[in-house]
């Protein structure tokens, strides 16, 4: 098939809650992800990808190969072979690329389907994680179209990983010989030992009597060849290997032969099993797997009844979790994004953080401190118990000074060192995310609940005071202008303002300098504010009152502080770096102005009073804003700086030098709405809306159902081309952006406001959500043309003044009506 750009790839299916791609060849991989427990997958329009147990790193099921070409290779291929002419293709598309008389694939929410025909065969597959399975379950279903008979054969394929992704893409000396299956009753088993933990294993089933298997990837595939024209389908004929050592894969072989009109449906079941080592083999000693218990599931699995009421509970499981917040506005992308597509990603990146994407290998990073507690605020209100769980895991990772691991390893919940510690905005985050659970939940409990630190057994205090210990960490690293040292970093990783060489041309120093120098980071000196004040209202609930106006007083300080030595005339700076001159500032020759500080420093409320933050908001508009999005900063450093770190190592228009980074566009929208310019906020939420973006999708690229972390500047001569989709805090904090504060519909510690701040055109918008127990149905109205706010609501037609709504009880059903009234556009 070849290329061919064309503005659009497919189309938004809503009722279905879909993304439907119409031909195969998008300009990316356009991926989905299964399951949503513990049991994942990731899977793309033509079935790439692989699938892991928890943790994408320890607990690799399937095979992935990086920076492949083509890009999607690798992944749930099956073959289907015409035995009457030898004709043989993918109905994926990939890896064979044999053409496809008709292609769709439908990404939904946590299923994929891939459908297609050939020469009068048609081929269905649904992949998807039944709930609480620890296993992916593929339904093929196969129609002869044809108005004569077919002999068919289907063949399944899968790559085992051996494991440890990083391990087993590396030690090949050991690798080439570990490599063990069995196969039982057709059902192929991948054994292979995993040095320390020895007592997991990999099966592969299939619904249908084999015609023959294979577990050995190059006899499978014959010598030389790819996955695009495997021997064993090009013969016809399985060759029954077994694996020892090498590459062990799975394939099944299955004998279709299908009158006119009949269709066949085929499981297959990949799962993942444990069994104590000392029951891992049966009888005790030997070679052959134990697999006893493991079974009943696949027996169960296997049958279409089971698929069927599976795939039925997959989406109630949806529909309940969705259910609980849907909006209806005047906007149709805003109506997808915040009701089907937006949450779906918040739910994703709150399983995966960093991990695991088309763009993050699963191997480098884990759970991310910072990025975890972010994924929380746009994910808190779908299921709090989770997030409940997610924060006491986080906690439980900090140091008592307070400091962070930068991330952990999601199977072990411990600190991975990979990237270290002394990124100085990451302890704040976690007051941030456990605001954002009380104020969804007001379950203050969660408060004492004991926390170790760095997971030392007796170590434990109750969370409150790791919160604490999160701000005086802030407190006690102030620098000469008493703004927060940067340390190694802060949430631009790439502002490696310690990072500095007295002499040119010399390394930088990552040790000493990195996390003690004293570079001040005036992004954190926001966030300080904002944290200081959230602590403040958490004190509050506990009857702190001293405690809570002494975090008050200390936000009060850092205001005074950013306001003498972060204000830099038109807008707030950036930073100061280790030789104490500004970063962000009109002196600078390049990078005078950067995003972040703009978004926290306002978030923090700080220029609220004194007009500096409409200042510094129309200095974004001016200076930042693109019809793509808003950029990180400007001007682009056109070369490295050895003073500054990672970020000048980008070409302009990349990444932290100068790209839109999504993630920061949504604190400049809320800032809009704190500033009172909804049509400002919506403008630019519109601008990196994938589903608005859909349209130029041969200029974005990306998925068009997701956020990607990054959009290229318009210093890059790509503008406009989206990369690194799906796992990005830009997720959590444009829903927050989009619900909280343009739609208004915001969860407080004392309970739920509405407050909207909404484009002028808007005539209102209606909204059903649910919170601590009730379900409030709200309407909001607006005059056409108007811009003012909320200033009284009508709860069950009684007149409740101001904007937030009492408490109701479990349990009740709430109307709601809010009328914006006010000046004219
Ligand atoms: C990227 C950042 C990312 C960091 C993670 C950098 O290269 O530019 O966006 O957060 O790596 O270590
Ligand atoms: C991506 C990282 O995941 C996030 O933690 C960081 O804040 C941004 N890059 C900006 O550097």
């Amino acid at each position: 098939m070849m290329r061919r750009y064309q503005v659009r790839f497919g189309h938004f299916d809503d009722a279905r809650r879909e993304y439907v791609i119409d031909r195969p060849d998008t300009p990316l991989p356009w991926i989905n992800y299964l399951g949503s427990e513990a049991y994942f997958g990731l899977v793309s329009n033509t079935a790439g990808g692989y699938s892991f147990y928890r943790d994408a790193r320890l607990r690799r099921l399937t095979r992935y190969r990086y920076n492949n070409a083509p890009f999607d290779l690798g992944g749930r291929y099956l073959y289907v072979r015409d035995d009457a002419t030898g004709d043989y293709w993918t109905p994926s598309w990939q890896p064979t690329q044999r053409d496809l008389d008709e292609y769709e694939c439908r990404h939904g929410l946590s299923y994929t389907t891939i459908a297609s025909a050939r020469g009068g065969i048609r081929a269905e597959t649904l992949f998807f994680v039944p709930l609480g399975e620890t296993l992916e379950v593929w339904r093929v279903r196969v129609t002869n179209e044809r108005d004569t008979a077919a002999d068919l054969s289907l063949f399944s394929s899968v790559e085992f990983c051996l494991w440890d992704a990083q391990d087993d893409a590396t030690n090949f000396q050991r690798n080439f010989s570990t490599g063990q299956v069995e196969v039982a009753d057709g059902v192929i088993y991948h054994k292979t030992e995993y040095r320390e933990r020895r007592d997991h294993f990999a099966y592969f089933a299939c619904s249908e009597p084999l015609a023959g298997f294979d577990t050995q990837r190059d006899t499978f595939l014959g010598a030389y060849r790819g996955w695009d024209r495997p021997a064993a389908v090009e013969r016809g004929a399985a060759f029954d290997s077994v694996a020892h050592g090498w590459a062990p894969m799975g394939s099944h072989h299955v004998k279709l032969a299908l009158e006119p009109g009949e269709t066949r449906e085929v499981v297959f079941v990949l799962g993942y099993a444990e069994n104590p080592r000392a029951e891992k083999f049966d009888p005790p000693g030997s070679q052959t797997l134990n697999k006893r218990h493991v079974r009943p599931t696949i027996e169960r699995w296997l049958r279409p009844e089971t698929v069927a009421e599976g795939f039925a509970a997959l989406g109630a499981h949806w529909e309940r979790l969705l259910g609980g917040f849907q909006v209806a506005t005047p906007d149709t992308d805003t109506d997808r994004m915040v009701n089907i597509w937006n949450a779906y990603q918040c739910m994703v990146t709150f399983n995966m953080s960093r991990s695991a994407s088309f763009y993050e290998s699963g191997i480098g990073r884990g759970m991310g401190f910072r990025d975890s507690n972010q994924d929380l605020v746009g994910f808190v209100h779908i299921i709090p118990e989770r997030a409940r769980e997610r924060i006491l895991d986080i906690a439980a990772t900090q140091m008592d000074t307070g400091g962070a691991y930068h991330q952990y390893q999601p199977l072990t919940k411990r600190g991975n060192n990979d990237i270290g510690q002394g990124f100085n905005d990451d302890p704040l985050w976690l007051i941030l995310g456990v605001a954002a659970y009380l104020k969804e939940t007001g379950d203050t409990s969660i408060l004492d609940e004991p926390v170790p630190f760095d997971n030392v057994p007796g170590s434990e205090v109750p969370l409150y005071e790791h919160l604490r210990r999160s701000l005086n960490y802030t407190r006690e690293r102030l620098g000469p202008h008493g703004l927060p040292l940067i340390g190694r970093a802060d949430w631009n990783d790439c502002l490696n303002l310690n990072c500095f060489s007295d002499t040119p041309g010399e390394p930088f120093q990552t040790t000493e300098n990195a996390t003690g120098g004293s570079a001040e980071s005036v992004f954190i000196a926001g966030q300080f504010v904002l944290a200081a004040k959230e602590l403040a209202g958490i004190a509050d609930l506990r009857g702190l009152g001293d405690e809570a106006a002494e975090y008050r007083a200390a936000a009060e300080k850092m205001t005074g502080t950013v306001t003498e030595h972060g204000w830099d005339g038109g807008w707030f700076r950036r930073a100061y770096d280790f030789h104490g001159r500004p970063v962000g500032s009109g002196e600078n020759d390049e990078g005078q102005i950067f995003i972040e500080p703009q978004g926290m420093c306002v978030l923090g409320g700080v220029g609220l009073d004194d007009g500096l933050a409409v200042r510094a908001l129309d200095s974004v508009a001016e200076r930042l804003a693109t019809p793509h999005g808003i950029v990180l900063q400007q001007p682009a450093y056109s070369d490295y700086r050895i003073e500054l770190g990672e970020i000048s190592s980008y070409p302009p228009g990349y990444k932290e030098n100068a790209g839109i980074f999504c993630h920061t566009n949504p604190w400049i929208m809320i800032a809009e709405t704190m500033v009172g310019n909804g049509d400002r906020a919506f403008d630019y939420y519109r601008r990196i809306n994938p589903s608005v973006r859909e349209a130029i999708s041969e200029v974005h690229r990306c998925e068009p159902y997701v956020y990607p972390q990054m959009i290229a500047g318009r210093d890059a001569p790509t503008h406009g081309e989206a990369k690194n989709s799906w796992l990005t805090g830009t997720a959590a904090w444009n829903f927050v952006a989009i619900t909280q504060w343009i739609l208004g519909i915001r969860p407080e510690l004392t309970g739920l406001r509405i407050d909207p701040v909404l484009p002028a055109a808007w005539s209102g918008f209606r909204a059903t959500r649910a919170y601590r127990g009730a379900t409030y149905e709200i309407t909001v109205q607006k005059p056409a043309g108007v811009t003012g706010r909320v200033t009284h609501l009508l709860v069950d037609g009684e007149r409740v003044d101001g904007t937030l709504l009492p408490v109701a009880p479990a349990g009740a059903v709430v109307r709601v009506e809010a009328v914006v009234t006010g000046p004219a556009d």
